[in-house]
């Protein structure tokens, strides 16, 4: 075939490609079958091969992928990419609704559309050719993927007019997909996504196109970013310019003239979204018209003519097969349940916490039993509620124990407490657990002494007492299974150290009753040496501020056993230091006891909406947390804001605790209430 021939030849194979998946992949109908169109794509290949002068950026095959980058450029985006408040609730959507009447009047109307749970991006087109896609970033700025946009076959490479603009969406990958993918990477070994979102961005921010051309992501374009003589006149019409030019836009947007139109969309989607082929997070609600939203405007964050309503937690059901109870340094007995493991939000359930014995009872809680299951806040798994129907009478009813599991010492309720303790004070499972407390970060802070080896050295009669962890031997631990020399010096060391630490986190570490990081400062400050400590009467230790009776009460009869003087008398000698350092000492505990960011390493991704990063940092720092900026095993909390991307990827991968930016505010809140 001559050149001539070939250029003809390739141009109709192209158009007739394109066409072919356009019908498929952004109509949802296939006109020709899969057999025929890798016919027509491999001649098109053979063609382009005999022929490369000849292949155009617009060509089908450019979606298999092109060469790998170095990495991704920065894009400043042309209008920055906002986000969306949030309506958690009808009242929310009444609210929005209100507010937005009191402006501009009754005469309006809405679009509801999907929200659907991807990653936002832009595709840019300059006289109908697609040029650029970038990630949305930090709003401002983003990443140049255009070489994974391209690959994914709901987005057209050439509009049906020459026009420049910019089209934003959501790229996604279909729950099919997702699944497929992550079974093929089991049977490769390879870790599995969480969910569908995490799954398409870590395919997008793949620096080689090919892997993200084997991923099957889709896109559902939503809005316009920028248009070269733009004279639209609501945000209908723009979707229907979108799809007129090329682009999927998805069909189940609907345009209402009421809000309550809007609820019974919302509550339509509430019930039927596990139904569709692909995730949702909630529903989008826009006002239509264009001279409406700008008489509205937006904040520094968002359109006030928009707002996404965000669904309730997800919640699962699954057996409840066995109430496990553990014993706390206090002896507080807590029952937990275990459950046949199940996904809820994105990770495995296999345990929840029931508290207490009034919760179970409340909850008519029995063992085999059919349960709903939902993360608290995202994060905390939770059983809701019992599926009483569901039982076929072989669930049997679960009755506290009266003695204790570890030490069979009485349990007793005291009385104002819903919790059953254990009041041994000789019971293993406390000594245990006060071990674990004296070494845990906030106390005595000693690296590599995790509940494991504690549980080991106190198996093998090692410790008894805190004491004892500064009498441990390098032979005797070399004796332990897992305990190779490195680990045996570094933690060996790691004790020496801690001999070193201010007063304070000794006073912590001692736990006693109703002494937290906070208390044990305060009285470390006031006192300076424990022998002073030691010699206070109740009315000296009342007299402090912020040491009430009940707190005076119990340290004035800690130190007053004879065991306590003893294990002081013998730290003394092991040489532990019992004096307050001062804030230059060891690490300040000044800060709020109650925090639950102190000595916490905490990394924050993504663009957060109500705070800067940097307050957020500052603000975290305060509290007692450390800020770093990748995730490793060691992060003990990522905050996820807009668009987080490869950081809560690696986060949800390593189990790492997640909070979004309105968990971080009302820890913030909740702090200052204290
Ligand atoms: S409109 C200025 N419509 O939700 C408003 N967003 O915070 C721009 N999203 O990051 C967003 N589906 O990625 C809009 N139908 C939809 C959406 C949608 C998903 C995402 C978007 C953005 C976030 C909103």
């Amino acid at each position: 075939m001559d050149r001539h021939d070939a250029e003809l030849k390739i141009a109709a194979l192209k158009e007739r490609l394109n066409e072919y998946g356009h019908q498929y992949y952004v109509l949802d109908n296939p006109v020709v079958s899969d057999a025929e169109y890798d016919l027509e794509l491999q001649e098109l290949i053979k063609l382009e091969t005999a022929f490369p002068e000849l292949i155009t950026d617009d060509s089908p095959t450019v979606r298999v992928g092109g060469e790998p980058l170095p990495y991704f450029e920065k894009v400043e985006h042309r209008t920055p990419m906002l986000s969306l408040g949030n309506a958690f609730s009808d009242q929310d959507l009444r609210d929005f609704d209100k507010r937005i009447r009191n402006q501009i009047g009754d005469d309006l109307a809405y679009t509801c559309e999907l929200k659907i749970d991807g990653l936002a991006v832009a595709l840019t087109y300059e006289n109908g050719r697609f040029v650029r896609g970038a990630t949305r970033g930090d709003g401002t700025t983003g990443e140049d993927i255009t070489q994974n946009l391209k690959t994914i076959q709901a987005i057209p490479l050439k509009l049906n007019q020459d026009v420049t603009i910019e089209v934003r969406g959501e790229a996604y990958m279909p729950k099919q997909s997702f699944l497929k993918l992550n079974e093929q990477r089991e049977v490769a070994g390879e870790e599995k996504f969480a969910n569908p979102r995490n799954a398409a961005a870590g395919s997008l921010r793949q620096l080689n196109p090919q892997i993200a051309a084997k991923r099957n992501l889709s896109m559902f374009s939503y809005s316009i970013g920028y248009l070269e003589n733009d004279d639209l006149d609501s945000h209908y019409e723009a979707l229907q310019l979108i799809k007129k030019l090329g682009f999927k836009t998805n069909q189940e947007t609907a345009r209402c003239n009421h809000i309550d139109e809007v609820i019974e969309y919302v509550n339509k989607w509430v019930e039927k979204r596990q139904d569709l082929p692909y995730d949702i997070d909630g529903i989008v609600i826009k006002l239509d018209s264009i001279e409406q939203q700008e008489q509205l405007g937006f904040t520094a964050k968002s359109p006030r003519w928009a707002i996404a309503y965000k669904f309730p937690a997800e919640e699962v059901v699954t057996t409840l097969r066995e109430i496990e109870l553990s014993i706390g340094r206090t002896g507080v007995i807590t029952p937990t349940a275990i459950l046949d493991p199940v996904v809820v939000a994105g990770t495995t359930v296999k345990r929840a916490s029931l508290h207490n014995e009034d919760l179970i009872r409340e909850k008519d809680i029995k063992l085999g039993d059919t349960v709903v299951i939902k993360k608290a806040g995202d994060i905390i798994p939770e059983v809701v509620n019992v599926l009483v129907d569901k039982r076929d009478g072989s669930e049997r009813d679960f009755a506290m124990p009266t003695h204790c599991p570890e030490c069979d010492g009485g349990l007793v309720r005291l009385e104002g407490e819903v919790a059953l303790r254990c009041l041994n004070p000789l019971c293993p499972a406390q000594i245990r657990e006060g071990l674990i407390h004296f070494v845990s970060r906030n106390a005595m802070n000693i690296d590599g002494l995790g509940e494991k080896v504690i549980a080991q050295l106190f198996a093998h009669q090692f410790i008894q007492t805190v004491a004892d962890l500064y009498r441990l031997e390098r032979d005797e631990l070399l004796k332990l299974e897992r305990m190779g020399e490195k680990s045996v010096d570094n933690l060996l060391a790691a004790i020496e150290a801690s001999k070193e630490n201010s007063l304070e986190r000794l006073l912590f570490g001692l736990g006693i009753r109703f002494v937290g990081a906070k208390a044990a400062k305060t009285l470390a400050v006031h006192f300076g040496k424990i022998e002073a400590l030691q010699e206070a009467s109740e009315e000296e230790l009342i007299a402090i501020d912020e040491i009430g009776e009940k707190m005076a009460s119990s340290i004035f009869s800690y130190f007053e056993q004879a065991e306590v003087t003893e294990l002081i008398g013998q730290l003394r000698e092991l040489g532990v230091n019992l004096a307050y350092k001062g804030a230059t000492g060891s690490q300040d505990l000044s800060t709020l006891e109650s925090s639950p960011f102190l000595n916490k390493t905490v990394v924050l991704t993504g663009k957060l909406e109500q705070l800067t990063r940097n307050e957020a940092k500052v603000r975290i720092e305060e509290l007692g947390g450390k800020v770093t900026g990748s995730v490793s095993k060691k992060t003990d909390l990522v905050i996820a804001g807009e668009d987080a991307g490869s950081k809560r990827t690696k986060a949800e991968e390593l189990g790492v605790q997640i909070w979004d930016e309105n968990q971080l505010i009302a820890a913030f809140a909740e702090i200052i209430n204290n």
